[in-house]
């Protein structure tokens, strides 16, 4: 093993450059030349690199978003686009691949990992929905920007006695909803993984009102409806209404905090031992607070659950 790339791909999230930049410096530190490719595998597919030093990957520890940039390809998706991808991988001298993103990422590096090319996958999404890890970089960061937010909204909402709908993101998942609501003590969360039951919330809204509660919070996943969308039906149901924000990209940017900058560092050197110890086909993953290296292929063949005793715990202290 003697140059390795690195690449982000799929939505960014913060502390991805927290990770090239351990990435680097571990590979450099262990011998290695590093290659950085732009644009995920888009740019992989069209041979935009640019080589990364010490130097280079120098004041950025502490910045969101990813130097490297990020794009979802449609191109590389197709067989034709993998066969590409492989020829430009050999056409750079690469010999071993480091991708950091979410499923699509790692669905995508196991294709390349399928036809023979070392690959390790490093999970980065704000969404913290990869089964094998406990813990995706950027979920930490999201879960405290959408919080910060939220509880200024809960100062107006209690001025004003109000009821109000946060959206956050989360297409498919709701860690960071069952996150940001626990954490800024919501009346009510809804999450992709659960039916949502509208009776029950307004139900649980007029019991919080007759306790004399005067103000309450509802966080909705994006994946379940829009905040809009919820407003309309409380009003239709229970004649309630609500004050609607949603938060969205806000979401996905900004410094990392020093958890996720921690665990950056921590993947991005585990990702570079992985190879040089010649795995293939695994992602770094913190597991019961140890690294370790699960296969790729359990970001997709496993759900991981969201804790239901963090659900029921914010259903007690809602009351
Ligand atoms: O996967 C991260 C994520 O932020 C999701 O929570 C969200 O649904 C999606 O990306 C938004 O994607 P885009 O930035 O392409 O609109």
């Amino acid at each position: 093993l003697k140059r390795i790339g690195i690449l982000t791909s799929g939505g960014d999230a913060p502390g991805m450059n927290a990770a090239i930049r351990a990435a680097t410096r571990c590979a450099i530190y262990k011998g290695l030349e590093v290659i950085g490719i732009r644009r995920g595998f888009e740019g992989l597919l069209e041979g935009d690199v640019v080589p990364l030093t010490s130097r280079s990957v120098g004041g950025i520890i502490h910045r969101g978003g990813t130097i490297l940039r990020t794009a979802r390809s449609e191109r590389f998706k197709k067989p034709e686009g993998q066969v590409e991808a492989l020829d430009r991988l050999k056409k750079l001298d690469l010999q071993g691949l480091i991708l950091i993103g979410g499923e699509g990422t790692f669905k995508g590096a196991w294709a390349l990992y399928k036809k023979g090319f070392p690959v390790v996958g490093i999970p980065g999404t704000i969404d913290n929905d990869v089964a094998g890890t406990d813990v995706t970089i950027g979920f930490d960061t999201a879960v405290n920007t959408a919080l910060e937010a939220v509880r200024k909204l809960r100062d107006t909402a209690s001025s004003h006695d109000r009821l109000f709908i946060v959206e956050v993101m989360g297409r498919n998942s709701g860690f960071l909803a069952s996150m940001v609501a626990l954490a800024s003590g919501a009346e009510y969360v809804l999450v992709p993984e659960i039916p949502s039951d509208i009776e029950k919330l307004c139900d649980k809204l007029y019991n919080a009102r007759r306790q004399g509660k005067t103000h309450s919070l509802i966080v909705v996943a994006e994946g379940v409806m829009s905040a809009q969308d919820l407003a309309l039906r409380l009003k239709d149901t229970a004649g309630y209404e609500a004050r609607v924000t949603v938060l969205g990209h806000i979401q996905r940017g900004g410094s990392p905090t020093a958890f996720d900058t921690v665990l950056a560092s921590r993947m991005g050197a585990c990702a570079v031992e992985a190879l040089v110890e010649g795995k293939s086909g695994v992602m770094t993953a913190v597991q019961k607070d140890e690294m370790a290296t699960p296969p790729l292929s359990v970001a997709w063949e496993e759900k991981k659950p969201l804790s239901a005793d963090l659900l029921s715990l914010m259903d007690m202290l809602s009351i």
